[in-house]
């Protein structure tokens, strides 16, 4: 990177702009550390000199593959050799060893086929235009040569692409080392396959993304000593458990909630479900439907989606007892009881919420309605049970309605794993890590408009991408 420019009359300079972020202009005069720029939408502003960057006059108007290669490697610049990248729909962009990914929007079938997959096949990263198959070679081959697990950690805020590029990582990856299978499916078939399970209970509509993950995922392959995929591991963190009991407008809960309100009737009489607006859980948006999206396809979707990965129907209809049985969990109310600071159930529609929830989760009513409405405190000497007023009552009944969800949701997860099967004898894996972080909306939106995501490739091992996770969440 070359030393910050001098800022003289005549020099080219970015500086901030309400409407596009950052506008170019030619400096008029410079008092001081107040500089008077001629921008090129032709209006004349006054910065402050630490808020003026120059601008490199050569930079080509192509943009570089590589911003190693800009003269100024400062915010306008990258977002500038970001944009004119975009506008000739190349989405990809390295910095070095990151890959940048800009979210296109739309589907571009040409650069994920087969005969891109053969093109990238063991070719250095960089002699090729960047792409998410050059980062999975890249990684596969320096596992392949040293022998050294390798992880590749893909994040960026809401919406941007993370788990579109983490598909296609897999997709790589499975490419390389995937072998026809001997009996049933290859385990990198199991691992695609369990995303539309994953998804319809850890997915949800946000204000960026109608179907975003709500949890980091990490994906373990596990390689034999001929670099052939030899078994398989999915771990979930951070499941966002708070969407459960509270979603904000124009966002949804979990898929699930509303692909079971929208099963075959038979189905919804026996859960004692209805519209999704008699919820609590569902009703506190007003966002229920999701354009192109049919609820009732989606339910036959999952149910068929969780066949394949093993799940047997009387596990299925135990998933979706649990799901029921939270959103009449959502829906018990609570009053003043008789004794001060105590709560029951509100009036009969609490009741029936609350029996029907006891029914599904199959357990004593009276002992749900205890554990809402009653905190039990174990002392070293007695067992001392209190009575909750109505407000902590509503908050023991979220409390448990999220601990009853994530529990479901990491039941699943095992489930699947078992399903993929694991090779303990495995030689070196590659880890892919998908997970959301570093949302910070006022400031990305005004910056780009157009979301991206880093794809990194990690060669010294896993440790590092769990501490750049842990990082994250603290
Ligand atoms: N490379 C891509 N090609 C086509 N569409 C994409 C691509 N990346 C993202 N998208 C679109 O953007 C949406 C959000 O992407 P997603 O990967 O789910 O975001 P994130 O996981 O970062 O929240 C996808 O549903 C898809 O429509
Ligand atoms: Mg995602």
């Amino acid at each position: 990177m070359a030393p910050p420019a001098k800022i003289a009359v005549g020099s080219l300079v970015w500086v901030e702009d309400p409407d596009v972020s950052w506008i170019d202009g030619e400096v008029l005069e410079v008092n001081g550390e107040e500089i008077k720029i001629s921008c090129t939408n032709e209006k004349t502003v006054v910065a402050n000199a630490s808020s003026v960057y120059p601008k490199d006059a050569e930079a080509p108007s192509c943009g570089v593959d590589d911003m190693t290669k800009l003269a100024y490697l400062h915010e306008p610049g990258v977002l500038q050799n970001l944009c004119s990248r975009y506008e000739m729909n190349e989405i990809y962009t390295y910095t070095g060893g990151i890959l940048i990914a800009v979210n296109p929007f739309r589907r571009l079938p040409h650069l994920y086929d087969n005969h891109m997959m053969e093109k990238y096949k063991g070719i250095a990263l960089g002699e090729l235009s960047p792409h998410p198959f050059a980062v999975a070679d890249s990684s596969y081959r320096q596992m392949i040569n040293e022998g050294i697990s390798q992880s590749i950690l893909v994040s960026g805020e809401s919406g941007a692409g993370k788990t579109e590029s983490t598909k296609m990582l897999m997709r790589y990856l499975a490419f390389m080392g995937g072998r026809a299978a001997t009996e049933g499916r290859s385990v990198e078939q199991k691992v695609l396959e369990s995303n539309p399970v994953l998804e319809a209970f850890g997915n949800a509509k946000t204000v960026r993304n109608n179907n975003s993950s709500r949890f980091g995922k990490f994906v373990e392959l596990q390689f034999d000593s001929r670099g052939r995929i030899s078994g398989a591991a999915i771990r979930t963190y951070l499941l966002e458990r708070s969407r459960v009991c509270q979603v904000s407008d124009p966002e949804r809960n979990y898929h699930c909630f509303y692909l079971l309100c929208a099963a075959p009737p038979e189905v919804v009489d026996r859960y004692k479900l209805g519209n999704p607006r008699t919820f609590h859980y569902l009703n506190q948006s007003n966002c229920y439907d999701l354009d192109g999206v049919d609820d009732s396809k989606e339910y036959m979707v999952t149910r068929s989606a969780m066949d394949v990965v093993g799940i047997s129907n009387d596990e299925q209809e135990a998933i979706f007892r649990v799901v029921a049985a939270v959103l009449h969990l959502g829906n018990i109310e609570f009053v003043k009881g008789k004794e001060t600071d105590s709560s029951e159930p509100k009036d009969d529609k609490s009741w029936f919420h609350l029996r029907t929830a006891a029914e599904l989760f199959m357990c004593d009513a009276t002992a749900l309605e205890d554990s809402l409405c009653k905190r039990v405190i174990v002392t070293r000497d007695e067992t001392i049970t209190k009575s909750l007023d109505p407000d902590s009552a509503a908050l023991s009944r979220d409390a448990l309605a999220k601990i009853v969800y994530s529990l479901l949701f990491d039941w699943i997860v095992n489930k699947i794993n078992s399903s993929i099967g694991q090779d303990a004898d495995s030689k070196f894996l590659i880890g892919v890590l998908d997970i959301y972080g570093f949302e910070s909306f006022k400031i990305n939106r005004c910056l780009t408009g157009m979301p991206f995501v880093f794809i990194i490739l990690e060669s010294r091992g896993l440790v590092l991408a769990v501490n750049c996770m842990v990082t994250m969440c603290v």
